[in-house]
């Protein structure tokens, strides 16, 4: 590949106009490192010039975006430290009062242009650290969805069935993840392609959800399995104090 194709690929993954790009890499350099709530003020005004944000996003120090002409904040979205978002073509769109903390990559990926494609997280969701989404075939994630540590929501299989060429030259197959109002889903859990956990679920830590999750279920293990309807069987109430609120100031 020539250097200039190679530049341009580089550039249509990064930005669909190249003077965007230019002004969201100059702020995000000069900006990015400000540590504390200065940093915090001044990048929420200052990046407002280069992405859709409702009301003044809180972005801590580090934190790192590409494609910023797909993304979408809602009022009092909050990014911690060291996020990585990447739009594309279906867009990126956080809603309003939502957490994504340290260290968090979402990434579109919509490389080949797929009609589905797309990450969409509902209001005042909370998407633990470390956690990863593909959004090849579209990620739709409710309201009020908690996500412990290091999930991994990858809505895009690689194509293996010729043994006679490398998988990454067969395709991908992308049918979309959603996850509905309400659900918890424990820290290092997988969600695979074309799954749909339904609301107010529960997914144990550490489990590989490959199929379907129905709305008041817990689901555990690899892969996982339903191992309670939390309707029919509710659970005794914990035994230890129960400890609620704190973040009610936050709207
Ligand atoms: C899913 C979870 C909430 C279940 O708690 P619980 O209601 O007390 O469930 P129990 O401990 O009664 O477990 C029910 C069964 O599922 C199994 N199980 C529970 N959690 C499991 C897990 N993560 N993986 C595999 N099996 C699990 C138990 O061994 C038990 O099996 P058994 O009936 O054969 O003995 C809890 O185990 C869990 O995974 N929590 C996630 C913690 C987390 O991610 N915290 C981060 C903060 S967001």
């Amino acid at each position: 590949m020539s250097a200039i194709r190679a530049l341009r690929f580089y550039l249509r993954a990064k930005t669909t106009s190249v003077w965007r790009y230019a002004l969201s890499e100059t702020l995000q350099g000069l900006l990015g490192w400000i540590p504390s709530v200065v940093g915090v003020g001044v990048r929420g005004v200052a990046y407002k010039s280069f992405l859709v944000a409702e009301g003044l996003p809180a972005i801590e120090d580090h934190v790192r975006l590409h494609r910023t002409e797909d993304i979408r904040l809602g009022r009092g979205v909050y990014l911690d430290h060291g996020v990585y978002l990447h739009g594309g073509a279906g867009g990126l769109r956080i809603g309003a009062g939502a957490w994504i903390m340290a260290g968090c990559r979402l990434q579109v990926f919509n490389f080949r242009g797929i009609e589905q494609a797309g990450i969409r997280i509902g209001q005042r969701t909370f998407v633990g650290e470390g956690t990863i989404m593909r959004g090849q075939g579209g990620i739709t994630i409710g309201d009020q969805v908690l996500f412990g540590p290091r999930v991994q929501v990858l809505a895009v299989n690689h194509v293996f069935a010729d043994p006679a060429r490398p998988i990454m030259e067969q395709g991908i197959t992308a049918t979309g993840i959603r996850i509905d109002d309400g659900c918890w889903i424990g820290a290092g859990a997988i969600i695979l392609d074309g799954v749909t956990i339904g609301r107010h679920a529960c997914i144990g830590a550490g489990a590989v959800v490959t199929a379907s999750v129905p709305a008041h279920s817990l689901a555990v293990g690899v892969p996982a399995r339903v191992v309670r309807d939390l309707q029919r069987e509710p659970l005794d109430p914990p035994e230890g104090p129960v400890y609620s609120g704190g973040m009610e100031e936050l709207g």
